[in-house]
């Protein structure tokens, strides 16, 4: 499967995964600044999200781990930078788990809002219902309305009414039959506790202080696991933190690791 990839800037390279449900344009921002610093930055759509088609394989984060190291291997990336946001974060941390044959792990891995363990089981009946709905009503419109308020933080909601509708744009953009593959697969992840403590590379942990998805008490617990982690917390920001201050993730993943 060949996914929708940004690549831009030269440099040192800085790999982004988007959120659910977006799509790489999440991350312009943050990629603008760091092209400008001297970063190369390929950030892909995920498998069914913005350009990418919808993967043939059964509903699991472990294929999009495999399309994005294909998207390496096909550049002949080396040595890299893993950013992953949320659901993005979720596919990182597959990469760890499964490795690749013609690709190393990543020198460092920055966690952005995002959660390290699996979904209690209330949260994944919520999730295969949400598939369910999707497919049945044919559109993502259901979400704009579930999702803007947990997903931007009230400062963004308030002030920023262009960031809003964006975000609005892109959930609406995206196929039901993306959110369900999606949600599917990420019902079904497992707990990535195991790989993150093993992972001897420098971890950034970031996320906006008013993230109420992925909340910085769990974003604690997640650094409290890495053998080199690092904490912080973007002030004002919601869980979508590169949308809505790209200026801080980008010099968060500029100045990192800070020893
Ligand atoms: C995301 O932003 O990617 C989602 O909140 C992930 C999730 O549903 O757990």
């Amino acid at each position: 499967m060949s996914l929708a990839v940004t690549d831009v800037g030269a440099g040192p390279v800085v790999v982004l995964l988007h959120a659910f449900p977006v799509n790489r344009h999440l991350w312009d921002g943050v990629a603008d600044q760091l092209a400008s610093a001297g970063r190369r930055v390929i950030a892909p759509d995920l498998p069914g999200f913005g350009e990418s088609s919808l993967p043939a394989e059964d509903p699991d984060l472990a294929v999009a781990a495999r399309a994005v190291f294909d998207v390496l291997s096909q550049r002949e990336v080396g040595y890299y930078t893993l950013a992953g946001l949320s659901m993005g974060g979720y596919v990182a941390m597959q990469m760890l788990r499964h490795g690749s044959s013609d690709v190393p792990p990543p020198a460092a891995l920055a966690l952005v809002d995002t959660k390290m363990g699996a979904d209690p089981p209330a949260v994944r009946d919520n999730r295969l219902a949400v598939a369910d709905r999707a497919l049945a009503e044919g559109t993502t419109e259901f979400l704009v309305d579930a999702m803007i308020e947990p997903l931007l933080s009230p400062v963004t909601r308030a002030d920023r009414p262009q960031v809003v509708a964006q975000v609005a744009q892109w959930i609406r953009e995206t196929r039901p039959e993306a959110v369900a593959w999606g949600q599917r697969a990420m019902a079904r992840r497992p707990d990535s506790r195991d790989v993150l403590s093993a992972y001897d590379g420098s971890v950034l942990v970031l996320a906006g202080a008013d993230d109420v998805i992925s909340p910085p008490d769990e974003q604690r617990g997640l650094v409290s696991v890495l053998q080199r982690g690092e904490l912080r917390l973007v002030p004002h920001a919601g869980h979508l933190s590169a949308v809505e201050d790209p200026a801080a993730v980008a010099d968060a993943l500029l100045t990192w690791p800070s020893e």
